[in-house]
């Protein structure tokens, strides 16, 4: 059994920590403009100018079975959708709101589509809820409110009440947990009361703004085992590092506990659909990152954003591939694993998971190395070995490496594993050890 031991949390977080690995969401309007889901903010957008996308959102390709397909053969196990980001529009039919996609030519809850097609496949559901809201008459002009610059923006405050507003994310995280059945991760996003820019008056906001406890409080009435993040302000469930590869395993910044963690990613930067974005990451990248996260016992959940007639765009689905042909042949180093046991050290350019029961370490070549590869600390602990690709043995020595090489000297706790010249197909190799 490993012997890590995180946190305890309120919600349910067994089978996320077996699953591992997710894919996010983010759709919305911004997909029209494409370019950056923070476009009304980072161009001061007027909502005049921003509800062209309203006027003429029309997703007559979307086909949320065909996601849900392709997330599953990409491997992953569960998704998170932004039923709501920072712009405010609602990608369900609410009732506390007319600025939502029942009222876009798209005409029907695009959100309960998703959950329906996801559910369908086996996936477990998420939703993510944006804290922020740009469209929202309560909502008070900040530092990142798009009308932040405006002549007088001060005087738009007056008469705007971030208590209306917060009872009414509260009505509608009660009809997200109510009416679309089981879910099981809600996403806040995010809160930024430290943040310190703009004129003297703007104040970032965050868990009393939001009343994050009654929120919290709410969803867990409603949905009990509901994994929640920690983007409220309020320590739940998860800690969730974003476009940032942690080094190590995640520690509470007080207690110093281990935490359960999820790194978020993109593709190629932006979270939105971002036509003109160069910044692709490579297949290599793309697979290091899901090993590293799993390697240091956390979760990865990979963003889509999918384009403003629904569907996954081709760079987009290149990317799935490449999880999909490397998960399909090596996905028992993924799911219910976690990190190797401490006195389980990797050499250079590997990196080992360690499947939950310990009974079995993956070895993760980074680069193939030639000939043979030495594994020190592991003598006496492998009784057999294979390329998890297609299970072909691997012969191992101990003490030493086999060959005739002058100056090659004995160290009793190596473990050397003769591999072919040839590197197997998967871009990044994995080696399978049963452990005594
Ligand atoms: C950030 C961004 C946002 C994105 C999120 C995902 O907080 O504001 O656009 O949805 O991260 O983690």
């Amino acid at each position: 059994m490993s012997s890590y031991v995180t946190k305890k949390t309120p919600g349910n977080t067994a089978w996320f920590t077996h699953d591992r690995f997710g894919m996010f969401i983010h759709w919305g309007l911004y997909a029209m403009p494409a370019r950056h889901e923070w476009v009304k903010s980072n161009e001061c957008m007027t909502e005049a100018q921003y509800d062209r996308y309203f006027q003429y959102f029309d997703p007559d390709l979307y086909d949320p079975r065909q996601w849900a397909a392709m997330a599953k053969a990409a491997g992953m196990k569960y998704a998170v959708m932004t039923a709501k980001h920072h712009d405010g529009f609602c990608m369900f039919d609410s009732a506390y709101t007319d600025y939502k996609c029942t009222n876009t030519p798209a005409g029907r809850d695009l959100l309960r589509e998703y959950v329906e097609a996801f559910r369908a496949e086996g996936l477990k559901v998420g939703f993510y809820y944006s804290l922020l809201d740009w469209h929202h008459p309560d909502f008070t002009v900040d530092m990142l409110h798009p009308r932040r610059n405006d002549p007088g923006a001060e005087q738009l405050n007056a008469g705007r009440d971030m208590k209306r507003y917060s009872a009414y994310m509260r009505n509608q995280v009660r009809e997200l947990l109510t009416n679309y059945g089981k879910i099981d991760i809600l996403w806040f996003d995010f809160s930024y009361s430290d943040h310190q820019s703009g004129e003297p008056w703007m104040k970032g906001k965050g868990k009393n703004d939001w009343e994050s406890e009654a929120l919290i409080a709410l969803a867990r009435s409603l949905q009990p085992e509901i994994i929640i993040d920690n983007r409220a302000e309020i320590d739940q469930d998860l800690w969730t590092p974003e476009q940032y590869q942690p080094k190590s395993w995640i520690r509470h910044p007080d207690t110093g506990e281990l935490v359960t963690w999820e790194a978020c990613q993109t593709f190629s930067g932006s979270w939105g659909y971002y036509r003109d974005e160069m910044s692709w990451k490579s297949p290599e990248m793309l697979l290091r990152m899901l090993i590293e996260t799993v390697s240091l016992g956390g979760n990865l959940l990979m963003n889509v954003g999918p384009t403003a007639r629904g569907y996954f765009d081709h760079r987009a689905c290149k990317a799935l591939e490449v999880y999909g042909q490397w998960m399909k042949y090596n996905s028992r180093s993924i799911y219910g694993c976690t990190m190797a046991e401490p006195e389980l050290k990797a050499p250079a350019d590997c990196r080992f998971t360690q499947s939950q029961d310990g009974t079995r370490l993956y070895v993760h070549l980074f680069a193939y190395p030639y000939g043979y590869l030495e594994l020190p600390g592991l003598a006496g602990k492998v009784e057999y070995a294979q390329f998890l690709e297609d299970g072909s043995e691997l012969t191992f020595t101990e003490g030493r490496v086999e060959h005739f090489s002058l100056g090659a000297t004995r160290q009793e706790d190596l473990l050397v594993i003769n591999l072919p010249a040839v590197k197997p197909r998967s871009l990044v190799p994995v080696i399978e050890l049963f452990l005594k």
